[in-house]
């Protein structure tokens, strides 16, 4: 009995420590070899004050190491730029009349992700892309219908949240056109969509 009581109780306390491990991105196989990564929660609060966070906007073209951002820098940086920060479903940035017509993808070491802003990413293409559009740790690219006129302005509010959340990290970026066609025909798309623009997004040397 006494045995039987000191199971289940070293059971639930290995339970417990399991739910105190810091989340990290897990990688969940569906059916339909879809691959979906949970994110963990985006830190909502912190980082550098704004006024010095745009002093120190800055493109960054060179010196990038190479190395991954950690689970939750990729998720912070995710939310700053296209996040939902309302309970109505609003997002970090505007869109004319609320459409919300922007996708985000990231190219990480492991493929090219389509951002859910259900805290995840959804794995839409195999392969690491990254060399092809200007290295870093990871490459966010832009889509947006072609027929919106205001595709490039809503674009331009995503890649400036990016730009900020990066100043105030400490990581490097820069938005770009070299290597904008390297996914054409291979990144699913929905008809009639198009990648705008990429950013480079990476940890410095
Ligand atoms: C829409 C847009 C397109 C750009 N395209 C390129 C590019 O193709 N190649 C490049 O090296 N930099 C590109 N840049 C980065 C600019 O060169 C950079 O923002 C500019 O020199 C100002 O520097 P700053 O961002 O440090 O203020 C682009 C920036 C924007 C906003």
């Amino acid at each position: 009995m006494i045995r039987t009581i000191r199971h289940s109780l070293s059971m639930l306390l290995s339970l417990a420590a399991l739910a105190l491990v810091p989340a990290s991105p897990s990688v969940t196989h569906a059916a339909d070899k879809a691959v979906r990564m949970e994110l963990p929660t985006p830190a909502k609060s912190g980082g550098m004050p704004l006024m010095q966070a745009l002093n120190e906007r800055h493109s960054s073209k060179m010196n990038y190491s190479g190395a991954a951002l950690s689970p939750q820098q990729l998720s912070d940086l995710l939310w700053a730029t296209w996040g939902v920060n309302r309970p109505d479903g609003r997002r970090t940035a505007p869109t004319a009349m609320n459409r919300q017509d922007v996708r985000l993808y990231v190219a990480l070491e492991n493929g090219v992700w389509l951002y859910d802003t259900g805290n995840a990413l959804i794995r839409v293409l195999e392969g690491d892309w990254r060399a092809q559009m200007g290295g870093g740790s990871l490459t966010l690219l832009y889509a947006i219908p072609q027929a919106n006129e205001w595709g490039g302005a809503h674009v331009g509010s995503l890649y400036q949240n990016a730009g900020l959340y990066c100043a105030s990290s400490g990581l490097g970026n820069f938005v770009h056109v070299s290597g904008l066609h390297a996914l054409d025909g291979k990144l699913p798309l929905p008809d009639g969509w198009k990648i705008f623009i990429i950013q480079t997004v990476g940890l410095l040397k």
